[in-house]
């Protein structure tokens, strides 16, 4: 299996995606990173321990990662969408673990040398920790196998901004430093992201698992589910950190996702956090871009909530 380090701000969709990759016998889940985002960096790797340990999976080492953004400082989550502690305020069954003494930074580097050149990384928060382990050392593309990103928007609205989605747009330079250096990078944008739903019936299955943690997932999303009533007129989730997991683990495959110019805008205007894909003028399909590092994923051949509860209930 291959080794796989998870960055992420755990977070309700982040949980999906930990459970996703724990059931997934494709991949090895070696490490796992948080960062400041839906909660606070400490929060999110307090929810990642407390999962894990639902999961009797306390051998994946869990590093507390970057706190603000590499400009400015973190805004305070978003309580009204992933609750005050980011599993929708439920009270998972603590883990008693600690956080490996060293930073997320630190853990990511030390795995890209234990496992150079087939290390697999999946980012689904805000891209500060590795923004700054590039900082740290920028030949950490060389031993990276590829990075799979849920961030960004095509041709989608924003939704933190007309133009902004949250991971991005939470740290934009960030952003910009992780899609300019020299690695094999899968963008996993709203475009697709919002085209695949959890619903109730999904939830409910969840629920009645009868294993140790689907039962918790199914808690977990309830506030979630909720949030996005206005949005689709239903109680469901989008699944975005999920299926930036299934896409990286091959699980659901891309059907259309070229390879083209993406970039961040990092000015203090509107477009703040905006993923500029230049897909321009390619209206028989879209070719790769010749030189474009990015592939941007806008449809895939699947829908991902079947796939995704089978191996959550397995958990
Ligand atoms: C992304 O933002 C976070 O709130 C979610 O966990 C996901 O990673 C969606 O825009
Ligand atoms: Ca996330």
């Amino acid at each position: 299996a291959a080794p796989l380090y998870l960055d992420c701000d755990t977070g309700v969709d982040d949980s999906l995606a930990l459970g996703y990759l724990l059931a997934s016998p494709e991949i090895d889940l070696v490490g796992v990173g948080s960062v400041s985002g839906n909660v606070g960096a400490r929060q999110g790797a307090v929810n990642t321990l407390d999962l894990l340990a639902l999961a009797g999976r306390d051998d994946v080492p869990v590093a507390v990662g970057a706190h603000d953004p590499v400009a400015g400082g973190y805004d305070g989550g978003v309580p009204h969408i992933h609750g005050r502690n980011g599993v929708g305020d439920v009270i998972l069954p603590p883990s008693g673990r600690a956080p490996e003494d060293g930073s997320a930074v630190e853990l990511l580097l030390r795995l890209s040398h234990e496992h150079a050149g087939r290390l697999r990384v999946v980012a689904v928060g805000p891209l500060t920790n590795l923004a700054l382990a590039l900082r740290a050392d920028p030949t950490l593309p060389e031993r990276v196998r590829d990075l799979t990103v849920m961030g960004g928007a095509a041709l989608h609205p924003g939704n933190v901004s007309p133009v902004g989605e949250a991971n991005i747009a939470n740290d934009p330079e960030a952003a910009a430093t992780v899609l300019e250096a020299d690695w094999d990078v899968t963008l996993v944008p709203l475009d697709v992201t919002m085209a695949n739903l959890l619903e109730e019936t999904d939830r409910k299955a969840l629920l009645e698992a009868g294993t140790a943690l689907a039962p918790w997932l199914g808690e977990v999303l309830d506030l979630y589910f909720g949030f996005h009533v206005p949005t689709f007129g239903r109680r469901c989730s989008a699944l975005h950190d999920p299926l930036a997991a299934a896409i990286a683990v091959g699980g659901v495959t891309p059907t259309v996702a070229p390879r083209v110019p993406v970039v961040v805008d990092v000015t203090d205007g509107p477009g703040r956090g905006q993923t500029l894909c230049d897909l321009r003028g390619r209206y028989a399909g879209y070719p790769d871009v010749p030189g474009a590092r990015t592939r941007v994923v806008l449809a895939t051949d699947a829908p991902l909530a079947p796939h995704l509860v089978e191996r959550l209930r397995t958990l």
